[in-house]
């Protein structure tokens, strides 16, 4: 992977870039609860979809690679099969990554599929996941992108079994779903910094006073219901990269971005990102629990020529090559930290943790995000006006449902299924 230049420009840029992320993703949460109901309308006539073989139900479970291949690095490969689900046949998609219903016009970002180097990815299946997990529980912990990937997975399910919502928090963040004929439970926590922290924000989720961010305590969020989950996806991320005030041993121990404000020490997102991860890895890590947990490295986002709120964009429609992505350095040092930090949990231990390591593979898709799809028709009605006030907003960080990101359940499974292979 090489390596640019800053692609979120100066901090003072880049706080204004996730002010704006949070006021966006509380919208998203209160948009969600009106999600359209079923509807007959086909989607863009082109597309073909590839609903699931009733057949390949009944063979014995053969998502295995049955050798140790490293199925985390590869290209991108055409495949006319299509996605498993569209806007029309998944009803849990999230308005701002419903990129088919929100009338993105090229389709050719659907028509891949990952190919490690080394070796064939079987496409998941729902039926054979959906078996393995009767009577589990499965949790995602993390922020918006955890919630982009578990609705990816509850689309792909939803096309064999309908799927019931059990519980939902006030904002809309975290929820609970079961699979009734599989007695099969998904939660999704919402936890951006997987740390105990305060945050500040209005209705609109503007920040209206600095995070405190507390190094030396786990969020009590998901750590209190950890004991009934068999299975665990967990991942930080770019919340770390917003202005955030460090306590440790109930002190002020520094901060990150903290333009000189009350003497403190600039320490650094690395600072609290790596004390963060320590954490969490000795945690879930711990020999007396018995989840078997995915540690999902971090998901590069594609701005080019320009930040979120400058005019930044993501127009590619098609993915890279192999020798072709750019790691953005906030990328690449969060990627950095959590492989480092995830060797040291590996080292002499059996703990049931395992990497699932989607930066690379996503790396190569700048073709797969909303930009300006989040809403409905964006460029409507936008002729007449004058140009110079216009400013669509570009999301090139989320993925579009469906969309690359259906593909780090292929990933997932073969992970959780394979484990011994992938340690
Ligand atoms: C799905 O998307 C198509 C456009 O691709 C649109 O015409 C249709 O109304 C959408 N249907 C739903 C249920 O979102
Ligand atoms: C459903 O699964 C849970 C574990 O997730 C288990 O405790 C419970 O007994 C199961 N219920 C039935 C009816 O099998
Ligand atoms: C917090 O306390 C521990 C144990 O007393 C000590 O090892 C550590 O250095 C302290 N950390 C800070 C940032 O003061
Ligand atoms: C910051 O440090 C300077 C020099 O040490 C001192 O003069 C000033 O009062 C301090 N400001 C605050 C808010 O503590
Ligand atoms: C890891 O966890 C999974 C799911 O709970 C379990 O089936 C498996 O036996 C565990 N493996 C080890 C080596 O503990
Ligand atoms: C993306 O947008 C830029 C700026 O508007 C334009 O120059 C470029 O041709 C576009 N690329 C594609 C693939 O549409």
């Amino acid at each position: 992977m090489k390596i640019e230049s800053n692609p979120f420009g100066s901090s003072h840029q880049r706080n204004q870039i996730f002010l704006k992320f949070v006021a966006f993703f509380l919208l998203i949460g209160l948009t969600y609860r009106f999600l359209i109901t079923e509807s007959t309308v086909s989607p863009i006539p082109a597309l073909q979809t590839s609903p699931v073989d009733p057949s390949v139900a009944q063979a014995p479970f053969s998502v295995l690679v049955s050798t140790k291949c490293d199925i985390f690095t590869g290209n991108w490969i055409p495949d006319a099969s299509g996605p498993v689900y569209t806007n029309v046949t998944c009803r849990h998609i999230q308005d701002h990554q419903n990129c088919l219903k929100n009338g993105r016009p090229d389709v050719n970002y659907l028509l891949w599929k990952w190919k490690p180097r080394d070796c064939d990815l079987p496409r998941f299946n729902p039926e054979q996941f959906l078996d393995k997990m009767r009577n589990k529980w499965l949790a995602f912990i993390g922020d918006s992108i955890s919630r982009n990937h578990v609705q990816s997975l509850i689309c792909i399910l939803s096309q064999v079994e309908e799927v019931e919502e059990i519980y939902h928090d006030k904002e809309y963040r975290s929820k609970i779903w079961r699979f009734p004929l599989h007695n099969f439970t998904l939660s999704v926590i919402w936890s951006p910094f997987l740390l105990k922290a305060e945050t500040f924000e209005n209705v609109e989720g503007v920040s209206y006073s600095d995070i405190q961010l507390h190094l030396d305590k786990l969020d009590d969020k998901w750590t209190d219901q950890y004991i009934n989950f068999d299975y665990v996806v967990i991942s930080g991320g770019k919340w770390f990269l917003k202005t955030s005030i460090f306590h440790e041993n109930n002190t002020v121990s520094g901060c990150h971005y903290c333009q000189g404000k009350n003497n403190l020490t600039e320490l650094g997102y690395g600072y609290s990102y790596r004390k963060a991860l320590r954490l969490v890895l000795d945690f879930v890590a711990d020999p007396k629990r018995k989840a078997q947990v995915l540690f999902r490295t971090t998901t590069p986002d594609h701005f080019e020529n320009g930040e979120w709120n400058t005019g930044g964009y993501c127009n590619r429609t098609m993915p890279f090559k192999e020798s072709e992505g750019e790691i953005s350095s906030e990328d690449e040092t969060m990627r950095d930290i959590e492989l480092d930090e995830f060797r040291k949990t590996q080292e002499g231990s059996n703990a049931n943790i395992t990497l699932l390591d989607t930066t690379s593979m996503s790396l190569l898709r700048p073709d797969g995000h909303p930009g300006p799809y989040r809403y409905p028709n964006p460029f409507a009605g936008l002729k007449n006006k004058d140009q110079s006030k216009i400013q669509v907003q570009n999301d090139c960080l989320h993925w579009c449902l469906p969309g690359p990101i259906d593909s780090w359940n292929d990933l997932m499974v073969e992970v959780m299924l394979n484990r011994e292979l992938y340690r």
